[in-house]
């Protein structure tokens, strides 16, 4: 299974989204890297993972307020859902289990893809093209 590489196809055109997105898309490609390398201790790349997706969804349900976005619970329904996964998985990982399956993975990297693809992609066109909506800040 190839690992998800940062592809013009994820990109929406609103520049700090797409600096998340590009980050996040990076720490899923080294959650897969680990997996092909055997990395022993996948702790790290899992905080990575957590910590990352934390503040990008933080940022973009602030952008939604920020531009008055009017499908902002379906979205933030979305992002608890992937939180909790991985929630779980850093949880199961503390617990001993010490690898993802390339099932799980795969999992991540398509749930990541089809949420740019349907659900940021409504929301990055609001804020291009809303005048009421602020524009995202610098990213960090
Ligand atoms: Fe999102
Ligand atoms: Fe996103």
């Amino acid at each position: 299974m190839k690992i998800l590489e940062w592809n013009e196809a994820l990109v929406l055109g609103c520049q700090e989204i797409d600096t998340h997105h590009r980050k996040l898309v990076g720490i899923l490609g080294k959650v897969h890297q680990d997996f092909v390398d055997g990395v022993i201790d996948i702790g790290p790349v899992l905080d990575e993972l957590q910590e990352y997706t934390k503040y990008h969804f933080r940022s973009e349900e602030l952008w939604m307020l920020d531009g008055v976005y009017p499908e902002i619970a379906a979205h933030r329904r979305e992002h608890a859902f992937f939180l909790n996964k991985v929630g779980a998985l850093r949880k199961e990982h503390d617990k001993g289990v010490q690898y993802l399956s390339l099932e799980t993975i795969s999992f991540l990297e398509e749930w990541i893809t089809n949420h740019i693809k349907k659900m940021d992609v409504t929301l990055a066109c609001h804020l291009l093209t809303d005048a009421s909506a602020a524009l995202p800040g610098p990213a960090n």
